[in-house]
């Protein structure tokens, strides 16, 4: 793993940034898995901004949620839907037609997974993932546990954000709000890779995942075995390593 060490919270958005912008760039056609989050929230920013000041052709780019809340709206702010087109594909430009994205809401939420995982493999699979990582290693919503040959699933939400995001969108008690996420395995598939994470309350979870043993009991230290990844931190997140 190569690990980029940056000088300040604002130079690890613009350098996470900087990423996606020049694999589009070089790639036009590029399929760029992306995460939502605090962390991505400040990246898309900083994407923005590049994008603004010289603009660069996104009209063949394709972008994805590598996950999703279910059943919830879709227009629910909170929705990964909707967070990612209002951060990063309505400001690029990016057709709708490249913007795929798991349903909130399904009767077959079976099939809407193999359906996900094909739409993304006839696009040619995925040149660059975005992750953040949860406080305790989760990558997208592969919880602890998850087993490295996972693939595209809906796992359990945590109680935490069960309830948080129950009171933001206001669901009903009985709604079934699960996690469709990509899984371990399809995260390992892409091409590159690149785990951003800022702030202190990351920093223990960084050095375990970059440091540790690598196990599912962490799931982001299965990053450890992928060849081509890169690490992006602040000082903050960096500061146990
Ligand atoms: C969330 C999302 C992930 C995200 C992670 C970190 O639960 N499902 O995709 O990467 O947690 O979020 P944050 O950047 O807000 O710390």
């Amino acid at each position: 793993m190569k690990i980029s060490f940056t000088g300040s919270e604002q130079e690890f958005y613009y350098t996470t940034a900087s990423r996606i912008a020049d694999m589009i760039k070089q790639l036009p056609t590029a399929v760029i898995g992306l995460a939502t989050g605090r962390t991505t929230t400040g990246v898309h920013e900083a994407l923005c901004e590049i994008y603004r000041a010289a603009p660069f052709d996104t009209s063949k780019v394709t972008v994805f949620g590598m996950d999703e809340i279910t059943n919830v709206s879709r227009s629910f702010p909170g929705s990964c839907y909707d967070m990612l087109l209002r951060q990063v594909v309505k400001p690029l430009h990016i057709p709708m037609e490249n913007y795929l994205m798991p349903p909130t809401c399904s009767d077959d939420f079976a099939h809407e997974c193999k359906a996900f995982e094909s739409a993304i493999a006839e696009r040619g699979g995925v040149d660059l993932q975005i992750l953040g990582i949860g406080e305790n290693g989760h990558l997208g919503f592969n919880q602890p546990g998850t087993p490295f040959d996972s693939t595209t699933w809906i796992s359990r939400m945590d109680e935490k954000l069960d309830e948080r995001i129950r009171r933001e969108s206001g669901s009903s008690p009985d709604a079934d709000l699960g996690g469709f996420t990509i899984g371990i395995k399809n995260i390992m598939m892409s091409r590159k890779i690149i785990l951003a994470a800022n702030g202190a309350n990351k920093a223990e979870i960084v050095r375990k995942a970059l440091r540790g043993k690598i196990s599912p009991e962490v799931p982001a230290s299965v990053l450890q075995l992928h060849p081509f990844t890169e690490v992006i931190l602040d000082p903050a997140a960096a500061s146990m390593l």
